[in-house]
């Protein structure tokens, strides 16, 4: 349908001779204009979003001296793997999946799909996931033999739940920052997001910054959201707990990336700062704690965040990562994208077009899939 709409806009554009009416040709301008729109929706996005964000960093941000924060102590994980995990893997990328004890439906779909170690372009990246202490004693069993059997679980020492979903964060950035020096990127990542390391990888390595050295905390930004300050709802946050009237910009929780110098500049900070009652939801806290390190939040239209993006072949093989997948989906679609050669460059800017323009509308329009 797009190839097609490529061409009529080539020929109306093409003739002369004969001069077209005004209103004819209006309508054909603006059909073309649309029509590339639909091809550069993420750029358009991209910029729309940078536009808007606030790119001043406060004088008195990243001034935490590292001598100043304990370091992170092996005690502080009840289960995780051989502290050599890292040195023997040298991930190039470590992905953090955060996820509750009884999701092991979830964690296995990750493991069979997208998850594991495995090596993309010569670059080695590696999946662990990230728990909490399970309520349920018959769980914290399971808990036990899984990470013997799988060896892919960390486990801070704080109970699991909602509430505590920031003590997690915490937790994994303690960890990565002791026992995974050898990653120059971490993603964290939710247990219900397809993720695509390779897809990652590709715009990392496409970017014109070369982001190894210097900070990057990437992901799909939020913009000046305000705290919730509805009593009733779980991310209630009192002007006691945060006072201003808008947090920072920053990465939805759904997925985002660090660089190493990042994640150390963030995870210093957040041990430095003190913790209020009730935490700020885990994605605004480490908001929080770059403004405060002095890192800023960069945005990739390739980050679903929380909108579901509706599933296209092509779509999905150019995604960084796309929420709400359920387990099941999850093997259906990995396999569908990996199934057949790569999207030509036409199709994925169609598809991702399409895609983007559906989920912001939110409703199935219709549209033709599988471009
Ligand atoms: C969060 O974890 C701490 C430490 O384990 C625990 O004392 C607290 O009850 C937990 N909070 C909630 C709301 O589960
Ligand atoms: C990065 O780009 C170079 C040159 O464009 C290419 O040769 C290399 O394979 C790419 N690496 C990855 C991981 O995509």
């Amino acid at each position: 349908m797009i190839g097609r709409g490529f061409w009529v806009c080539k020929a109306r554009l093409g003739k002369r001779g004969n001069r077209p009416g005004v209103v004819p040709l209006l309508g054909g301008v603006i059909a073309c204009a649309a029509l590339l729109a639909l091809l550069f929706v993420d750029f358009i996005e991209l910029w729309v979003t940078s536009m808007s964000m606030n790119t001043v960093v406060e004088p008195h941000a990243g001034i935490i001296p590292p001598q100043s924060v304990p370091p992170t102590r092996p005690e502080e994980f009840l289960l995780m793997p051989s502290p050599l995990v890292c040195q023997r893997a040298k991930p190039y990328l470590v992905t953090m999946v955060t996820s509750a004890p009884a999701n092991q439906r979830a964690r296995q779909a990750i493991r069979d799909t997208w998850g594991g170690e495995v090596e993309v372009k010569g670059l080695r990246v590696m999946t662990l996931f990230m728990v909490g202490v399970a309520s349920d004693p018959g769980l914290a069993k399971l808990l036990i033999e899984e990470a013997r059997e799988k060896g892919d679980l960390v486990q801070g020492r704080f109970l699991d739940s909602y509430s505590n979903l920031t003590l997690k964060t915490l937790s994994m950035l303690g960890w990565a920052r002791r026992f995974c020096p050898q990653a120059h990127f971490m993603a964290k990542v939710d247990d219900d997001v397809l993720f695509n390391p390779s897809a990652l990888l590709h715009f990392l390595n496409k970017s014109r910054n070369p982001y190894e050295q210097g900070d990057l905390y990437l992901g799909r930004v939020h913009l000046h959201v305000a705290p919730d300050r509805d009593p009733e709802s779980k991310h209630y946050l009192p002007s006691g707990a945060y006072p201003h009237s808008v947090f920072p910009d920053y990465c939805s929780g759904t997925a985002y990336v660090l660089s190493r110098s990042a994640l150390l500049k963030i995870s210093l900070a957040a041990s430095a700062s003190p913790l209020s009652t009730p935490l700020p939801p885990e994605d605004v806290f480490v908001g929080l704690c770059a403004r405060a390190a002095g890192v800023l939040p960069s945005h990739c239209p390739l980050f679903s965040g929380g909108p579901a993006v509706p599933y296209g072949r092509c779509c999905y093989q150019a995604m960084v990562s796309i929420h709400h997948i359920p387990p099941r989906e999850m093997l259906q679609y990995w396999a569908d994208v990996n199934s057949s050669p790569p999207c030509s460059w036409l199709s994925i800017r169609a598809s991702l077009g399409m895609c983007k323009v559906r989920a912001m509308l939110g409703s199935d329009l219709g549209l033709e899939q599988g471009l």
